[in-house]
């Protein structure tokens, strides 16, 4: 494209949102490690975003190799920002990983979490089971931070996704565009209790964003009207898991829409992660929860579209 700038022409772009902390940072750490991959860590706070980068290039890694963007991703014009930002610098996007999300959830005052790691001693013996009980008697989830959590994580992964697609779909001659979303065992359709709702999510080919928009809308009408169990929603993380099965069923629509060799739309599961939004609660490392995200992001041209993955293998989206 006129104008782009990119000193390793021949390198992929990715972009990773909330890439500052946590897994989507290691995830940063890991593509661009790669050598072959330069990326850009987007942050909502500038300040966060820019000592990420700063941690990133005390490790060796160079600015071919890691760049900072500023992208809240419910925020119009940041994300308009970055996707202008890519055009003039790069002239194309290959890689984006959908990464940026909140859990909806309050903190209880008692927890003070300044630093994920001086919880180690709290969890040694617990299993997940024991954790995820922790976590639930720790947290409150009232409705303004559902709200938030549909907002964020749906919303704006879905804004940012439409935004940076023109961009993704023309990536290169050489290599498809890839689009993956950080998603979770909280996200199977399982966990739906209504009937009608799991199987509209489910019907892939029929399956619209305006039916997605209704069941995030019902969701929070019941939520507001205190009737979340009564009407077969989750309980527990409520927010956090109606939200990824709706990113889900939009990455789906995604591949659905666009089969061809161009774009691959996959979601992926890094595990249950030690990192701020477990409250360090989690039994992986966040290196070893990213690695399942990258592998997806790094699968061959010409494989998988419309999937998700755990562990590194495909599974049912059910
Ligand atoms: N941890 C787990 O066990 C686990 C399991 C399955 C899936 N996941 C998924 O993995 C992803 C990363 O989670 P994590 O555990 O690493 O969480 P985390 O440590 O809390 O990191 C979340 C990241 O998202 C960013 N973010 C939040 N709202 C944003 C916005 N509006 N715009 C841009 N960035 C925003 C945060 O930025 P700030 O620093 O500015 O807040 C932070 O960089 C999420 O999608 C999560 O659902 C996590």
């Amino acid at each position: 494209m006129e104008g782009a700038i990119s000193s390793r022409p021949n390198t992929r772009v990715a972009v990773v949102t909330g890439g500052n902390k946590g897994i989507g940072f290691e995830v940063c750490r890991q593509l661009a490690s790669d050598g072959e991959v330069t990326v850009v860590l987007t942050a909502r706070d500038e300040t966060r975003g820019t000592e990420a980068v700063e941690k990133l290039r005390a490790l060796g890694l160079t600015d071919d190799d890691v760049v900072f963007h500023q992208l809240d991703i419910t925020d119009e014009s940041s994300i308009a920002s970055l996707g202008d930002f890519l055009k003039t610098r790069f002239g194309k996007l290959d890689i984006l990983v959908n990464n940026a999300a909140i859990a909806g959830l309050r903190i209880q005052k008692c927890y003070y979490p300044q630093d994920v790691d001086t919880n180690e001693e709290k969890f040694a013996g617990m299993d997940t089971k024991q954790r995820l009980e922790w976590m639930i008697k720790t947290v409150r989830e009232p409705i303004d931070a559902a709200k938030k959590a549909v907002e964020t994580n749906y919303y704006g992964t879905k804004h940012v996704t439409q935004a940076l697609l023109p961009l993704l779909l023309q990536s290169s001659s050489s290599s498809q565009g890839k689009i993956v979303c950080v998603s979770s065992d909280y996200g199977l359709l399982k966990l739906i209790g209504d009937e009608e709702v799991r199987r509209d999510l489910d019907d892939i080919d029929n399956l619209t964003e305006e039916r997605v928009d209704e069941v995030l809308h019902k969701f929070l009408s019941d939520f507001e009207a205190g009737a979340l169990e009564g009407r077969g929603w989750p309980a527990g993380f409520s927010a956090s898991k109606v939200t990824l099965v709706a990113t889900n069923a939009f990455a789906r629509i995604m591949a659905r829409r666009h089969p061809t060799l161009a774009l691959r739309v996959n979601c992926a599961d890094p595990g249950y992660v030690k990192t701020d939004m477990t409250m360090g609660s989690g039994v992986l490392t966040p290196e070893e929860g990213a690695c399942s995200v990258v592998g997806v992001a790094l699968l061959p041209d010409g494989g998988p579209t419309g999937k998700y993955f755990t562990k590194g293998r495909e599974a049912s989206f059910v």
